[in-house]
Formats: C-alpha cells, structure tokens, sequence
C-alpha cells in the first residue's frame, strides 16, 4: 500500500513538473504588475479557481501543481500578509519560498534591477517584488526570464484588490454592476481599484480631502470612476464602503500633514448608515482604529476584514498557479 501510494505521489510530481515546463516553453512569459495586465475572462477564471482551491485547502486536499518550483520574494518595504499568504501559498502548492530583503542583498548596495533580475529569474521560477517605484517593478519583468509578481508598490496593490473582489464575491456574488466606494488617500490601492472598476464592469466612488485626490492624468481614460468631494455623498447607496491607511509606506514624512486633512474622511458608524443596509466594509491591513476606520465598523457586523487577509492566500495560489501552468 505504501509503494503504490509512494508511485503515485511520484507520478503525480513528475507530471506537475510536465505541465509547468510544457507551459512555459509554449507560452510567453506573463507578468502581472498591475491589475490592468489581466482582461475579464482571465479574471473570470481565477476567480473560479480561487473558490476550488480554496475548497481544496479547507478539505486538507494535498495539491501539488508546483512541486520544487522556486519562489523568489523581494521585500523592500515591511510585510505581514503579503510574506505569509505568499510563501504559505507557494508550500500548500508543492513549492517553496526564498525571503531577500533589501538590507541583506546586494539591491541595498546599488546593484541594478536589471542585474538583479537576470541573476535571480535564472535561479527560480516565479518572483514576487514589494518595493517603492512601479519603474523598478516593470524594469525588473523586463529582464526576468520568470514571471514577476507585484505584491505593492507605490502605484498598485493588485493581489491585494483581486482578493477583495473575491471576497465580495464569495459574500455578494458578481460585483459587476454593484458601486464600491472609497474613502480615503488616492494611494496604490485606490489606484488599483479605478482599474478594477473598468475591467469587471462595477462602479468606483472616490472621495479623498484636497490635495490627496486622484491625478487627473492617470484616471483620465477611468470609465467608471465619480469622484465626490464630500465623503458621505460617495458612500451613498454603496454595497462597499473601503479605505485604508491615511499615510501609506514611504509617506511617513508627510504623517502630520495627513492626520490632519483626512479627519472628515474616517468611516464611523454615521458614514456606513448612508450605504446600503447590507454594504460590506472592507480594509486591506494594517488598519488604524480611530484614523481611517472607526472600531466600532472594523469590529462591526459589516466588516468582512479577515476573510479579506485570508483570501490573499487563496487568490495568490490561484496566481501563482496560473502563470506557471496556465488554466487547468
Ligand atoms: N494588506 C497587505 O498587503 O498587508 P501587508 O503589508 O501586511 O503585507
Ligand atoms: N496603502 C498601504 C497599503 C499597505 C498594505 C501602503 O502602501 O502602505
């Protein structure tokens, strides 16, 4: 019984090492640096097999499709969830996870992206970055001979709405023709969010205090976005209500100033009741009780807050997946 199993475990990985080769030596390499990479049906896809992977992981279900594939993780800004889901994400696959950081790698001491790519994408299979400029990210795919994966930057935050999306989904249903509002700093997520609306076909309101708005240059071709300069105007009707942090990474100068021009953009309890009844709060983490949101709505019977952070590792696996085999 032991030898038949040991077999078909055996099989089973060297198929798995099959299908990744066979894709990737027919396939052109596929990056996903920000959400506009993907077109609606390929999201359509991962989102269906995010929910079957997710059933997998629940039902303690072995699934190996990247055995001994590497994953190399690229930090230059600190982490919580983005280095669990994602190194977690790559071992429930059959794989595993190399942590570098900036201060223990030669980017810290100047070596190029360019360099830094070329060395590291021929030593693995998959790459996620999480740095400051959306140029370093895109530089680096260009000479990766591996996929490269953004886990944020100061631009976007794709993962990070992609696992939103799913948890509505999984709460709501289709998100298509329903109005997510955003309360709050026009930063890498909300950013992410106007690209989201567009694909998926859903409605962004966005409400940000002056100075802190949305560029008219990169929202320019935005379809879906109403911007509102009054908060409770863009939550208006919502089935989600979200915001995050008023000072993202690497704004930390800029703390004082902000505290103070975001206090009439925290979501309370007052700002929830202009939703729909139902509208969900969501919030990507780490969130800061009595800033942004209120205690009362983050621990409240809206807030969908830590199905949130665990579909990270549901969406990411569903990901990481796709771009090593494409769809199964
Ligand atoms: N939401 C998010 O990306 O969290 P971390 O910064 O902890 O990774
Ligand atoms: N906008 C925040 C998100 C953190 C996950 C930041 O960039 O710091």
């Amino acid at each position: 019984m032991i030898m038949i199993s040991l077999i078909a475990s055996a099989l089973c990985q060297s198929q798995c090492a099959m299908v990744v080769l066979m894709y990737t030596m027919t396939n052109p390499i596929k990056h996903y640096l920000q959400f506009g990479d993907f077109s609606l049906p390929e999201y359509a896809y991962l989102l269906r097999r995010t929910a079957l992977l997710k059933a997998k992981f629940k039902r303690y279900e072995t699934w190996h499709p990247l055995h001994d594939r590497t994953l190399v993780m690229i930090f230059e800004k600190n982490s919580t969830r983005t280095r669990l889901s994602f190194e977690a994400g790559i071992c429930q696959l059959g794989g595993h996870a190399v942590f570098l950081n900036t201060r223990d790698t030669q980017l810290g001491r100047g070596e190029s992206a360019q360099d830094a790519a070329r060395v590291i994408s021929r030593m693995s299979d998959i790459i996620m970055i999480r740095t400051f400029g959306q140029e370093m990210i895109e530089l680096f795919a260009a000479h990766s001979r591996v996929p490269v994966i953004n886990g944020l930057t100061n631009e976007y935050h794709p993962c990070q709405v992609l696992a939103d999306i799913f948890t509505f989904y999984e709460h709501r249903g289709a998100i298509a023709g329903k109005t997510v509002a955003w309360v709050g700093d026009a930063n890498n997520m909300a950013y992410t969010w106007v690209q989201a609306a567009d694909i998926l076909g859903f409605n962004f309101h966005f409400s940000g205090p002056p100075g802190y708005q949305l560029l008219d240059q990169r929202v320019a071709h935005a379809k879906r976005l109403r911007q509102f300069d009054d908060p409770l105007e863009a939550v208006a009707g919502a089935d989600m209500v979200t915001t995050d942090v008023w000072t993202s990474m690497g704004y930390e100068v800029e703390n004082e100033a902000r505290l103070a021009a975001f206090q009439a953009w925290s979501v309370n309890a007052e700002m929830m009741r202009c939703a729909k009844p139902d509208a969900l709060f969501m919030h990507c983490l780490p969130a800061h009780r009595g800033e942004e949101v209120s205690a009362e709505v983050i621990d409240g019977p809206q807030s969908v807050v830590w199905d949130e952070a665990e579909n990270r590792l549901h969406v990411q696996k569903a990901l990481m997946e796709y771009l090593l085999c494409g769809e199964l």
